[in-house]
């Protein structure tokens, strides 16, 4: 079966990317799999900075999904898929897909990279958010970098506990499995207060899960250069807090409330906008950004263009000053 039949025209988030072919689906829990996906013709994969994510396209839709590997050589891709039944529709496509169907998927895109200068990798988890994460300890083996890992899930409800246990379960590194609150904050209360100042925290889940875990680390004076985040995307994004938008060509100047997009702001101030996925992951709607730091959430701009703080999505991405100042 073909779920995407091999789109005509490849969705824009896709385009110049990849068409591979699902070589293996293999079960983690009731509501995760995870899905390798290989060069028909057996060619090499590109290689990824760990943490990256690929977008797969499904009928005339796209979402974003993690990349489990290091990164290093790959001659297959592995994402995991956590089913949303309420959702687009994407992750209920992925989850019929079998070994032999055809996917178009973008190449890989770094959003949530390593830092060099780490000398231990904190890693922390929940649920489908292991899936990243698990990218990270990955590499951090294979370059012989320190690094440990808490994840927290559901009971007997872990995804990629094998290999994580084989990866993080002996020697300088470890694996914390928590299945419940209280044992998690007791963990992570003990960790983020012990470690090192080589030390980097890498977090990704629920997003009030990880703003929860950035919080407490910042409470604990771990400084934002140390402290690393992966969003899932859109859907799981909060409303976040109201800011302002100059509009310098056009002179304007308009209010963004909490739950109401730039874009949707935009828009009703009469800007046409292009705009596709409208979920942080195709690049269509990006914006020069003049004046201010953006709040970037999206999935689309690598971690040296977020860096850079001229430009953003305006689908996704808000401020993290209460002032932008837009070329538009
Ligand atoms: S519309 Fe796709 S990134 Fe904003």
């Amino acid at each position: 079966m073909t779920i995407t039949a091999l789109p005509i025209s490849a969705h824009p988030a896709v385009a110049g990317g990849l068409q591979l072919e699902v070589t293996k689906v293999a079960v983690q829990t009731e509501s995760i799999v995870s899905i390798t996906l290989a060069d028909p013709a057996g060619r090499k994969l590109p290689s990824y900075v760990p943490g990256s994510h690929l977008v797969v396209q499904y009928g005339s839709g796209v979402n974003a999904y993690s990349l489990t590997g290091s990164g290093n050589g790959p001659s297959d891709y592995t994402i995991s898929v956590l089913r949303v039944e309420d959702g687009a529709g994407g992750s209920v496509a992925m989850h019929r897909l079998s070994a032999g169907d055809r996917v178009q998927v973008s190449r890989p895109r770094s959003a949530f990279a390593p830092a060099s200068t780490a000398t231990h990798h904190l890693l922390v988890a929940a649920g489908i958010g292991i899936t990243p994460i698990l990218s990270h300890a990955r590499a951090a083996v294979e370059r012989g970098t320190q690094a440990s890992l808490i994840y927290v899930h559901r009971p007997a409800a872990g995804a990629h506990l094998a290999e994580a246990k084989e990866l993080l379960g002996s020697g300088l590194t470890a694996l914390i499995e928590c299945t419940d609150r209280g044992s998690f904050e007791k963990v992570l209360t003990e960790s983020l207060t012990t470690q090192s100042l080589g030390t980097h925290l890498y977090v990704c889940g629920p997003t009030a899960f990880m703003d929860a875990v950035l919080d407490q680390a910042r409470e604990l004076g771990w400084t934002s250069a140390r402290l690393h985040s992966e969003a899932f995307g859109a859907a799981e994004l909060d409303d976040g807090e109201p800011f302002a938008v100059n509009l310098v060509r056009s002179g304007l100047r308009l209010e963004v409330p909490a739950g109401v997009s730039l874009l949707e702001t935009l828009e009703r101030a009469g800007k046409s906008i292009p705009n596709m996925c409208r979920k942080g992951i195709c690049g269509d709607c990006v914006l020069p950004v003049l004046r201010g730091t953006p709040l970037h959430r999206d999935l689309y701009l690598t971690d040296e263009e977020k860096a850079a703080n001229t430009a953003m999505m305006c689908c996704v991405s808000r401020s993290v000053d209460p002032e932008l100042e837009l070329d538009l």
